[in-house]
């Protein structure tokens, strides 16, 4: 670590209590950050990490109505769940707490009050959408009206989410409210603001020239917010959840969220460290790190450090390492449409597979860019690398310790030009990783440590010890002892990316702790050291349950496109002669049965005008049999044979897809001759 710096503090989000978590926010946020705080304990480093749920704001009351309980109940279950879920994916924070605690609620209070009584608000009274009905000011996720630029009828007063426009509410043509479903009128509201526009210089400097390191997308962010120009921020809501506004005057009011929840990191802090916390928040020698996704970087570059400024006794960050987004198979990950991986449900599908899940979500983290996830990549990165490089690589040096030397560590001999080149390989691990966690850059940190991993497999497979036990034990002692050290060092190398099979791999080769600094040493397991049991460390995932997860997110597509009255979007333009091409006829059934052993298939006989054709059809879900019998349909003549289950089907029976999923047969209106054609 920089001499500068004694200690560091990490940040993590604060997830809104409104939802369970998903694999978006571990690969943007929790794993990286978890990364990160295992590999600065196993240096020895003085490090914690803190985190909570978030439980106010408009996310949380939104939730509530539309689950019809009260915010406390929502936060209660979905806080419970989060933590729960952190817990199991083994997300090593020193406190996850929550803003609707006491010492929250005091501790962002008086922060409110010192700022206020400092004069470092602005008061400003505007005109605001009030719902007289409900006797209330509404939030702008509580106004819907048609957007001005789509003319979507159910725009949000802060979005449209049909054309991704971002909206004020005063945008919206006839402005509804969500709450009583009456027309808002305008009222005037008082309210506290941070002059962000007064803090603009010195965070120009600071962020634009001291932080030149932060990563692109962060200070490209950043620069860009500085250029537009910084506007005063309001403070406070009309609202009746969330920490009450501590002034006589401010009846009804409550802070904003954004300026509540990053004093939830200092809350928990004063919570897990009561009498030690100011030297974690006050102290020049502590390296404040917060781990966000993208779209809270205004929050942490600007606007808190606004606020800690203002304070005047805090630090600022050092770093604020943001990630992009994690799709999910080329959509963007949303709670709302569950459109998601839940954690709690991926752990009910995979049971004991955490690390498989932290692997891929590393391997494929959304640092620079915006990523997909995907379940075939997922069972790829599983079958290809952790099962057929690292876990394969440890299971044979084990495998074969046990059968050429009852479990012990065999003695070293002399090197071979062989050992020392793939020695030399390994010598420079060390540094590649550590540079790449000094610099949050995740995955090439991860790539560094699976790099160990292939050697180890290389050389098992280029120096074939189990070829050489009848001719020359003495190689297969080298060969193996120093198997068992790059095992040991994987064991390093790995903890923080997969802590739970670094705990099984600690087991098999019966060592306790090991340390950072050990890292890059070929003598950790000494000679005659005992190993314990070894059992397989992964396993391959087969195609099926592959296949249910896919499946899971089509019936996923499928509801939300019903939901949605969505028509399948339109295929692109053909040309006339494209069309001509297809020869599709009027044909009368002959005879009609169920396929046997499928759910889905009938198989038709046609009388198609020039005889007789057979054609398998997958609408055995929506027709009996016998009922077709003698009625006419449409196919397609000219289609290419295919064989299924066995038998050729000679072309192609039309029907219609309903959004419900249901096919029904396209018929001619009155019958016809089989064997016309459609024109
Ligand atoms: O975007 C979110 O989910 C917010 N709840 C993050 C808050 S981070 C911090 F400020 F607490
Ligand atoms: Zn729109």
């Amino acid at each position: 670590m920089d001499k500068k710096f004694q200690r560091t503090l990490v940040t993590t989000a604060l997830p809104y209590a409104n939802g369970p978590v998903h694999i978006g926010h571990l690969a943007g946020v929790y794993v990286p950050a978890d990364i990160y705080v295992r590999y600065l304990r196993l240096k020895g480093e003085e490090v914690i990490h803190i985190g909570g749920s978030d439980e106010h704001g408009v996310p949380i009351t939104i939730r509530a109505k539309k689950e019809g309980v009260s915010p406390q109940d929502v936060v209660d279950k979905y806080h419970y769940l989060i933590k729960k879920s952190f817990e199991e994916f083994g997300i090593s924070f020193d406190i996850y707490s929550r803003t609707s605690s006491n010492i929250h609620k005091k501790t962002a209070s008086d922060f409110f009050l010192e700022l206020h009584n400092k004069g470092e608000f602005v008061e400003k009274t505007s005109e605001q959408y009030y719902d007289e009905e409900a006797q209330m000011f509404l939030a702008d996720r509580y106004i819907m009206g048609e957007c001005p630029h789509c003319g979507n009828q159910n725009a949000y007063g802060d979005q449209c989410e049909s054309c991704g426009t971002s909206l004020s509410p005063t945008d919206l043509k006839n402005p509804r409210s969500t709450i009583s479903g009456s027309k808002p009128v305008m009222r005037e509201t008082k309210h506290w603001y941070l002059p962000l526009d007064k803090h603009e210089e010195w965070l120009r400097k600071w962020i634009l020239e001291d932080h030149k390191e932060w990563k692109a997308n962060v200070y490209g962010q950043c620069k860009s917010w500085l250029d537009m120009g910084l506007q005063p921020r309001a403070v406070s809501r009309d609202l009746d959840w969330g920490v009450p506004i501590p002034l006589p005057d401010a009846k009804g009011k409550v802070l904003y969220v954004w300026f509540d929840a990053p004093i939830g990191y200092i809350s928990n802090t004063k919570e897990l460290l009561p009498d030690s916390w100011e030297k974690w928040w006050k102290q020049e020698d502590t390296r404040l790190i917060h781990f966000i996704g993208k779209d809270n970087i205004v929050f942490h570059c600007i606007v808190f450090p606004a606020m800690l400024k203002a304070e005047g006794s805090y630090i600022l960050p050092e770093n604020v390492p943001a990630n992009e987004f994690l799709n999910l198979e080329g959509d963007k990950i949303s709670t709302s449409r569950n459109w998601a991986v839940w954690l709690h449900e991926y752990l009910e599908d995979f049971p004991g597979k955490q690390d498989v899940l932290r692997y891929v979500l590393t391997a494929n983290a959304p640092e620079t860019k915006d990523n997909d996830f995907t379940w075939k990549d997922f069972q790829a990165r599983n079958n290809n690398e952790l099962v057929a490089i690292l876990g394969n690589f440890i299971n044979r040096a084990l495998v074969l310790t046990q059968k050429y030397f009852n479990g012990k560590v065999p003695p070293i001999h002399e090197l071979t030009d062989y050992d020392k080149q793939t020695l030399a390989e390994f010598a420079d691990v060390k540094m590649a990783v550590e540079s790449s966690l000094d610099t949050f850059r995740f995955r090439d940190a991860l790539k560094e440590a699976m790099n160990l991993a292939r050697i180890g497999n290389k050389y098992l497979a280029d120096t074939e010890p189990w070829k050489l036990a009848k001719t020359d034990m003495a190689r297969v002692e080298t060969i193996l002892n120093l198997s068992l050290q790059i095992t040991a060092n994987l064991a390093i190398a790995f903890e923080p990316f997969l802590p739970f099979s670094v705990d099984k791999m600690r087991n098999f080769i019966n060592v306790k702790n090991l340390s950072w600094e050990q890292l890059g040493s070929v003598d950790i397991l000494p000679a005659g050291h005992q190993l314990g049991t070894a059992e397989l460390l992964f396993e391959k995932i087969e195609d099926d349950a592959i296949e249910k997860q896919i499946q899971k997110l089509l019936d996923t597509k499928k509801a939300n496109e019903i939901a949605e009255h969505k028509v399948a979007p339109q295929k692109p333009t053909v040309t006339f002669d494209d069309f001509t091409k297809l020869d599709i006829r009027v044909g009368t059934v002959l005879e009609c049965q169920k396929v046997p052993k499928t759910d889905k298939l009938l198989q038709f006989l046609l009388d198609d005008g020039m005889g007789k054709r057979t054609i398998i059809s997958g609408i055995a879900a929506h027709y009996k049999p016998e009922d077709l019998i003698g009625k006419q349909v449409c196919f397609i003549a000219n289609l290419a044979p295919r064989k299924m289950k066995g038998i050729e089907s000679q072309g192609m029976i039309l029907s219609v897809e309903n959004a419900d999923g249901s096919l029904s047969l396209i018929q001619p209106s009155k019958e016809v001759g089989p064997g016309s054609p459609v024109v």
